[in-house]
């Protein structure tokens, strides 16, 4: 086992864990959006931060893919931290204005507002690609993944258009951490269409 520090109490992990997921074994919060247990990490949303300490030396890494190692000092709620991800999520409300997730989130950590530029007021995305990881890594139907380019980027099905490879198990909507995926999943699937019988008005 490898022993280490978060927030000074002694914590126990194994080998190629990383620090998110010792943190969660023991019961300490640290939050996340991108992050699943079921789908391999991508770092995506950087919300997850935490600050390593050693002496008077310190730096923020993203808790969700730094491997554990003995010795190591983490500090989940420092001021440091608090700091980068009030920064994060001022971010986020320009990016994805239109969630009410993002936004009780962004609350939380008093930020009300953003200074960023908001290119599209609509928005809910971050694009973190949580869903087409779930929906390649977990349900192996990989219907969906980023489209376009730049400000144009978005998630859904090749090309935009309805894909018979989504089975509609929904599991993108669930994983999805801005509520997003609520509206752009008729988009992947396609609407059903009502076919009338012969006759029928
Ligand atoms: S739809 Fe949701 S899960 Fe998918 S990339 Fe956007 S925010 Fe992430
Ligand atoms: S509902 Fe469709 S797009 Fe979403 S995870 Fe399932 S198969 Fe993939
Ligand atoms: S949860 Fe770690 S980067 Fe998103």
């Amino acid at each position: 086992m490898i022993k280490f520090k978060i927030n000074d109490q002694q914590v126990q992990a194994q080998p190629g864990w990383t620090v998110l997921e010792t943190a969660r074994q023991h019961g300490i919060n640290i939050p996340t959006l991108c992050y699943h247990e079921a789908v391999e990490p991508s770092g995506a949303c950087r919300l997850c931060v935490v600050e390593l300490r050693e002496g008077d030396w310190s730096k923020v890494v993203i808790s969700c893919m730094y491997p554990v190692a003995e010795g190591l000092n983490v500090y989940t709620d420092s001021q440091r931290v608090k700091n980068v991800r009030r920064w994060i999520l001022e971010m986020l409300l320009a990016e994805c204005p239109a969630s009410k997730e993002i936004q009780a989130l962004a609350a939380e950590y008093g930020v009300g507002s953003t200074r960023f530029a908001v290119h599209n007021p609509e928005e809910q995305c971050i694009l973190c690609g949580l869903c087409s990881r779930v929906c390649a890594q977990v349900v192996g139907a990989n219907a969906i993944s980023t489209v376009g380019r730049g400000v144009h980027k978005q998630i859904g099905a090749p090309y935009m258009i309805p894909t018979d490879k989504c089975v509609a198990c929904g599991c993108c909507v669930t994983v999805c951490p801005t509520g997003a995926m609520r509206s752009r999943f008729d988009a992947v699937r396609g609407v059903p269409k009502v076919v009338l019988a012969h006759g029928a008005r």
